[in-house]
């Protein structure tokens, strides 16, 4: 039997974190909303979007971000989990937020010309996506130049106790959707961004919210 390439490999590893999402639309909230809200609630602070800016939120789940952006931004949310893009919807309908569109895509080929959007921000996506360095490209695609890109996500660390248990249960965590041992260099190595802040954020500051500006 032929060998499978990586781009079927990351197909199914694709529908299999879709599978994963969809079966934990429904009660994703439950566990994620506080856990992970103040580093969602400051990735949105960091853009510097004005009013009419146009955002893209890659990955953008069950929509917990919607609430925290300025009145009047236009912001294009994508996820490859119709269920929970459903939620989102359900969100932003409660919200009244008009302005807000939602659509069903793979973030390893957004389906936008080059520079559509004004910023990107793509909060806890990066770990779970296979290949995430087409995703990065993607983002830098689609982001006008000059314009900003926040990445917000838990990176391999960088004591030597830390990165032996994110090891160790890494395998573990990739099976509820995430992966604990993503070298940063992933994100930060992307041709054409260049990380212009990096802060601490999240419980125990185990997360890490990257700042960058899309060069010309
Ligand atoms: C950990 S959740 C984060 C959701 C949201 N950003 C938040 O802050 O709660 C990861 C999200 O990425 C989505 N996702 C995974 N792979 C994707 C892909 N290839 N393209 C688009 N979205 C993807 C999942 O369906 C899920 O909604």
């Amino acid at each position: 039997m032929a060998r499978s390439s990586t781009a079927d490999r990351a197909a199914l590893e694709t529908r299999r974190v879709e599978r994963v999402y969809s079966v934990l639309a429904r009660v994703y909230d439950t566990g994620f909303d506080w856990a992970l809200g103040p580093g969602r609630r400051r990735a949105v602070e960091r853009l510097p979007a004005g009013p009419g800016d146009r955002v893209l939120e890659v990955g953008v789940g069950t929509g917990l971000s919607l609430p925290h952006y300025p009145e009047g931004s236009r912001v294009t949310g994508i996820d490859i989990s119709e269920p929970m893009l459903d939620q989102a919807r359900e969100r932003a309908d409660l919200l009244g937020l008009d302005l807000v569109d939602l659509r069903l895509m793979d973030a390893r080929s957004l389906a936008f010309p080059e520079a559509s959007f004004d910023h990107v921000v793509a909060p806890y996506v990066i770990s779970v996506v296979p290949e995430p360095e087409k995703v990065l490209a993607e983002i830098r695609r689609v982001c006008k130049p000059g314009g900003t890109v926040v990445v917000v996500n838990h990176f391999h660390g960088d004591s030597h106790l830390r990165r032996a248990f994110e090891r160790l249960f890494s395998p573990a965590t990739q099976w509820i959707g995430f992966r604990l041992d993503l070298p940063v260099e992933v994100v930060t190595a992307t041709p054409g961004l260049t990380v212009l802040d990096d802060e601490r954020v999240n419980l125990l500051g185990l997360w890490r919210l990257l700042v960058m500006r899309r060069e010309g």
